[in-house]
């Protein structure tokens, strides 16, 4: 229990180290919290800078929800405990402490976390998120459809791991309010448009 507990506070402390927001820090650009969507994370950095800074917060994003959750994996913490630690590292991303715990919305790192439990888990949220943004353009549609599907593909897969995946999925879909309020009302933007 102690070892869960130390891992969930380095993770959430991990988690809370934003990429958009490093990035942009780093170099000289404005707070992304300020821009477009205003959501510190690759899909916005994509829309206000580019594909190579977007890449690059999302494997950082990504990583950043690997790294805890497989070395938990790797000293034999038990799966709760591990659902435990992913759900910390998302929630250093979404109210990182260094940021006035204005952070983002856990789409990256989320996957990032669910990455140890293997090639067909992560190859079918991969792949229902591409299939959503290349059917609809939308990357937060996306990520909710995914975020919904997530859990019944975990309870086939690993079902020990069910409850968390089903927090970490009411988490993103949570952060994706304002998305959702922007899809209805048709104002959200499109990262892909087959049209143009
Ligand atoms: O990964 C976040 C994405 O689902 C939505 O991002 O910037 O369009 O709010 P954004």
């Amino acid at each position: 229990i102690l070892t869960t507990f130390i891992f969930s506070i380095s993770a959430y402390f991990l988690g809370a180290l934003n990429g958009a927001i490093l990035l942009c820090k780093f170099k000289g650009w404005p707070d992304p919290r300020l821009h477009g969507s205003k959501n510190p994370g690759a899909t916005n950095i994509l829309r206000i800078h580019h594909a190579q800074a977007a890449s690059l917060v999302l494997l950082f994003d990504l990583l950043k929800g690997t790294f805890p959750v497989y070395l938990a994996y790797f000293v034999g913490i038990p799966p709760i405990g591990i659902g435990l630690i992913g759900i910390a590292t998302c929630l250093g991303h979404i109210f990182p402490p260094y940021f006035d715990f204005k952070g983002g919305k856990a789409v990256a790192t989320g996957l990032g976390t669910l990455l140890p439990l293997g090639m067909d888990m992560t190859g079918l949220v991969v792949i229902t998120w591409l299939l959503t943004v290349a059917i609809s353009g939308y990357a937060s549609l996306a990520a909710i459809i995914t975020a919904l599907a997530a859990p019944v593909f975990v309870h086939y897969i690993k079902p020990e791991f069910t409850l968390p995946v089903l927090m970490l999925s009411c988490l993103i879909i949570l952060r994706h309010i304002s998305n959702i309020r922007r899809l209805l009302t048709g104002k959200e933007k499109k990262i892909v448009n087959w049209k143009q």
